[in-house]
């Protein structure tokens, strides 16, 4: 039938249209993003020798909480990379090497953002800082920086994050970025033999165009 057919191809019409929108909305530029210290940028391929040298340098610390980096080898840090760029051009996860302006050599450390409800617009953030550079708010900055692409440039609604529980350092950088605790997850991940509860922590849109300015107050964007 006629009209069936033109009905079915404006809806087809406007599914694709929609499709085309969400996709853009997902589709984040390559370039670095400044804040007054630091650059984040993309990885790159050339990229794994500086962040084997600082997961290294950085080892006791991310294996108390990240369970990738128990039992690490270099290959995690390479197969890493090589996700990682593959998961900025699809969309599935941005993430960030840190590097200081003033050096964009020596790798700092990590931080990235991803969608966990494209429907929602909801997304979360995770970070680590290499641990000779630790407690000079290089996390809070970068950290800011990037909640500033998941509201400015993704467009999300709400970002969460999920800090094990006895990581002070971690919640002290949440809190200081003006998250709210929500609850605890109990057994949420495994890290080496052990479960580790978390809390998890939100910041939605509305509050971010407040959270910006005290941000900009305090120089980390
Ligand atoms: C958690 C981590 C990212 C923090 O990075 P950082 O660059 O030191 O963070 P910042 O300097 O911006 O802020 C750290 C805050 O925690 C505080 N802090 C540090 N150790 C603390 C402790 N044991 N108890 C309470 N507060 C602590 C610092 O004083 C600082 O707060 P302040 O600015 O009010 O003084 C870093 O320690 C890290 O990578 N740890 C290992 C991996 C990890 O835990 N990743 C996060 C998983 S959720």
């Amino acid at each position: 039938m006629p009209q069936d057919g033109s009905i079915g191809h404006a809806q087809q019409h406007l599914t694709a249209r929609g499709d085309k929108l969400r996709s853009m909305s997902q589709l984040l530029g390559h370039e670095p993003r400044f804040s007054p210290r630091l650059v984040l940028r993309p990885f790159r391929r050339r990229d794994t020798n500086a962040l084997h040298e600082a997961v290294r340098a950085s080892l006791p610390d991310l294996a108390e909480y990240l369970p990738w980096a128990v039992n690490y080898q270099r290959t995690v840090t390479a197969q890493f990379v090589k996700d990682s760029i593959g998961a900025w051009a699809n969309g599935r996860a941005f993430d960030f090497a840190i590097r200081a302006q003033d050096d964009e050599d020596t790798h700092l450390g990590n931080v990235s953002v991803w969608f966990t409800s494209r429907a929602n617009s909801v997304g979360e953030i995770g970070y680590w800082i290499r641990s000779d550079i630790t407690n000079q708010g290089i996390c809070t900055e970068a950290a800011a920086r990037a909640l500033q692409v998941a509201f400015e440039e993704l467009h999300m609604h709400r970002v969460t994050s999920r800090i094990a529980v006895g990581n002070l350092a971690s919640e002290r950088v949440v809190q200081k970025l003006g998250f709210l605790k929500e609850g605890t997850l109990r057994d949420e991940v495994k890290v080496g033999s052990r479960w580790l509860d978390h809390t998890v922590w939100g910041l939605l849109d509305q509050e971010w165009r407040y959270e910006r300015r005290r941000y900009e107050a305090e120089a980390w964007v």
